[in-house]
């Protein structure tokens, strides 16, 4: 079993990496960017397998920006030129993707130490107090995640609070690779996503605004599909994005835990099904990870050796009015579960 211990020093402040374990799955959260390091789930003989890509240290989580694992704040995904307007003042956030703004920002909360608020041998909660200002935001933020083991799923708990109309889109940003983590490219693994239509992009990965039905598209996983079957399609919005890096619109009704994703690898019978509150989620095939990223147990990443499933608000929804809206208010307290449950394959 894995124990709690230090994992370095960022900017003064010691990092903790707290191990969780229920008898059925073990993982391992740091205190820096709220990472899920690792996840152990059985495969079909019993054996743990590590199902997420990640860093042997600190250093090497410093050295990427893959944003491996981490948690993602005070705004997921892109929001165009990083500018937007709320209650008719402009915001102009820092740019670090092209562009646009990704991902709350260089100092979002991925590179931030996180304070332990509660733990017990099943659960953590991370707490972190974003002040108004912080990368160009608005008002104060109050956060906390739970990362929980329950049976045989990994909930995700995220609350927020602002004392200021703000933005909030929080998610988590595992790498999956089903098969384990070293084990190289996903796309012989199988995905489904519960979703009738995606938000096509431009060439800077920024909603079009159009909300776009995924039938006769390779971007129709409706019916359980190998990842790889058509990543190399002649369709411009993958060619532009060098794979999958899309957000799907979720069926059925934001706010209520309902499923989104599955997939699955033949080779350890580990299956995975995500349910979510959130509206959308983002399918990244991992297609800007470096070859040969360092990773843990001496393993070597690559493009597409793994898949994420980022649970969000459309991307630069603030600036599409008929997009689920990511503005949070003091009146109501963000409150989102997204649930990764393991099973084996039948
Ligand atoms: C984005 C990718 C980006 C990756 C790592 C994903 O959520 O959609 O375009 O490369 O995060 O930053």
């Amino acid at each position: 079993m894995l124990r709690d211990c230090s994992f370095g020093v960022y900017q003064g402040r010691p990092v903790e990496a707290i191990s969780l374990s229920n008898g059925t799955l073990a993982c391992r959260v740091l205190t820096f960017g709220g990472i899920l390091q690792s996840l152990q789930v059985p495969d079909r003989q019993g054996k743990a397998v590590d199902v997420v890509l990640g860093c042997p240290s600190l250093d090497g989580y410093l050295a990427q920006d893959c944003y491996l694992g981490a948690l993602v704040g005070r705004c997921a995904n892109r929001i165009a030129g990083g500018r937007f307007s709320l209650d008719g003042q402009d915001y102009a956030l820092a740019v670090n993707n092209g562009p646009n703004h990704l991902h709350g920002g260089p100092g979002g909360f991925s590179f931030q130490v996180w304070n332990i608020d509660s733990r017990s041998q099943e659960h953590v909660t991370l707490a972190l107090h974003s002040p108004s200002g912080e990368e160009g935001y608005p008002g104060s933020l109050d956060v906390r995640v739970t990362y929980r083991l329950a049976g045989n799923a990994l909930s995700i708990a995220y609350e927020a609070e602002t004392d200021q109309t703000t933005l909030c889109n929080l998610t988590n940003h595992s790498y999956f690779n089903l098969a384990g983590h070293g084990s190289g490219p996903v796309l012989d693994q199988v995905l489904q996503l519960m979703a009738h239509t995606y938000t096509p992009t431009d060439e800077t990965s920024i909603p079009t605004g159009e909300i776009a039905p995924v039938e006769g598209t390779p971007m129709d996983f409706l019916s359980p599909t190998p990842i790889g079957a058509r990543i190399d399609a002649p369709f411009s919005q993958l060619i532009q994005g060098r794979g999958y890096d899309h957000n799907w619109c979720v069926d059925g009704q934001p706010g209520i835990l309902r499923p989104a994703a599955r997939a699955w690898s033949e080779k350890t019978g580990i299956v995975l099904s995500v349910e979510t509150t959130m509206p959308g989620v983002q399918l990244y095939t991992a297609n800007y990870v470096p070859e040969g990223l360092p990773g843990k147990d001496g393993a070597l990443y690559g493009p597409r050796h793994a898949f994420c499933l980022e649970t969000q608000f459309y991307p630069d929804g603030v600036n599409h009015p008929h997009f689920p809206s990511p503005i949070l208010t003091p009146e109501h307290p963000y409150r989102h579960e997204t649930r990764f449950t393991f099973s084996p394959l039948s």
